[in-house]
């Protein structure tokens, strides 16, 4: 994508060029005259602007007094105007803020009123730097068996509401986490630094309530999960976030129920998932710069084609355009 842009933007450019120069070669006697022409308005207008409002300064004053109150009247009208802009932006926003925070504060504890979804959007910050941002849907898909003897698939999701979160830019071995405990369940993301200047997601770890599975058998154990999502690429640059517009699914999940192995399959979704971890770049609210999975790029196979289509295009009306004007000049000439 990104080389297809520059070559249609290096073609652009080209075409830009050429085209000036042969306007200048073609219209060289007009030229001169036409940018003094446009240049001149424009000089005019801002010289009798500045002037009409000097003038009505000196008018109201006395006129040995001008330069003094001419200089000083300009930048008072100035400041007050700038100050009082940002003053009324910013009185609103404090006043939404309280506004806002006490609702859902006191909503959540009845019950019904906001219903949890499975997109979430959560963060990790410390001294003003967003490390940890995860934001997407995290679903397990798990084969369990019901007292009615039965097996189904039960999805179990972090929540959008109702979830404590955790986390950490600098745990003790270089790592950092980012964990959401609801109820009692518990997810857990890890990343850990490649090298100096990217990083890498390491694993997903969850503790996961049977109790959340309608009428499981095992109702009252606890599900112990680590999940590798085999992220690709697998290393992302520092200060950059990871994107994938693609489902993520694996079945590379090991599963522990108490002490016991289980086996039955559980595969686990990352949907519409963007992750950033290590990022340095510090009073940024949304992701930083990101980088796509390699499922994505495929898809961007498409925008590519058109994209060189169009650059295409462009050549081709150029060339007819220069051709066009050459055989033109080349018939005045011998006329
Ligand atoms: C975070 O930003 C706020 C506002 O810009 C500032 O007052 C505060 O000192 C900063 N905190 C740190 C730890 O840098
Ligand atoms: C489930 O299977 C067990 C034996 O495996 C049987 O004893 C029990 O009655 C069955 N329960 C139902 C609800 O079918
Ligand atoms: C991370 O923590 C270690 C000690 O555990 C400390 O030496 C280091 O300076 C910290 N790094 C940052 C970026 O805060
Ligand atoms: C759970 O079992 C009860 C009774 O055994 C039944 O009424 C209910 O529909 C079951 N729930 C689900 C989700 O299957
Ligand atoms: C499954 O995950 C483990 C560690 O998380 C990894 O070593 C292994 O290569 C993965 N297997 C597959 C088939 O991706
Ligand atoms: C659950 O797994 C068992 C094997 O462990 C399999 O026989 C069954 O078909 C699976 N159920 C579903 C709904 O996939
Ligand atoms: C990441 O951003 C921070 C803050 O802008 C900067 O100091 C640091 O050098 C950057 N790191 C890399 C590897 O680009
Ligand atoms: C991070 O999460 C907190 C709530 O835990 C929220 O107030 C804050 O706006 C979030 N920051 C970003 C950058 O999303």
């Amino acid at each position: 994508m990104a080389r297809c842009t520059v070559l249609f933007a290096a073609l652009l450019l080209l075409s830009g060029s050429v085209i000036a120069e042969s306007d200048f070669s073609g219209f060289e006697g007009s030229d001169p005259s036409d940018t003094p022409t446009t240049a001149d308005p424009d000089t005019t207008t801002t010289t009798s602007t500045s002037s009409t409002s000097t003038t009505t300064t000196t008018e109201a004053t006395t006129p040995t007094t001008t330069p003094t109150t001419t200089t000083t009247t300009p930048t008072t009208t100035t400041t007050p105007t700038t100050t009082t802009a940002p003053t009324t932006t910013t009185a609103p926003t404090t006043t939404t803020a309280p506004t806002t925070t006490p609702t859902p504060t006191t909503t959540p504890t009845p019950t019904p009123a906001p219903k949890p979804t499975s997109h979430i959007n959560y963060n990790v910050t410390e001294d003003n730097v967003t490390c940890v941002k995860i934001a997407g849907e995290i679903f397990f898909n798990i084969n369990y068996s019901r007292t009615d003897n039965t097996t189904v698939i039960g999805k179990v999701f972090v929540p959008s509401l109702g979830v404590e979160v955790d986390g950490s830019c600098n745990e003790t071995d270089g790592s950092q986490f980012i964990s959401f405990t609801w109820g009692k369940n518990h997810v857990r993301m890890n990343f850990d630094p490649a090298d100096k200047n990217s990083w890498t997601f390491t694993d997903l770890t969850a503790s996961l309530s049977m109790d959340d599975l309608d009428n499981a058998t095992e109702a009252g154990k606890t599900l112990t999960l680590t999940v590798d999502y085999n992220f690709n690429p697998g290393e992302v640059s520092v200060n950059h976030s990871f994107i994938c517009r693609a489902d993520l699914s694996t079945s590379n999940v090991t599963a522990m129920l108490d002490k016991d192995h289980y086996n039955p399959t559980i595969t686990s979704t990352l949907k519409n998932i963007q992750i950033q971890a290590f990022n340095q770049i510090g009073k940024e609210k949304d992701f930083v710069d990101s980088v796509h999975c390699t499922a994505d790029n495929i898809s961007d196979v498409v925008p590519i084609a058109v994209g060189c289509a169009l650059a295409g295009l462009v050549v081709l009306v150029l060339i007819a355009y220069l051709v066009g004007r050459r055989r033109r000049s080349g018939a005045y000439q011998s006329v």
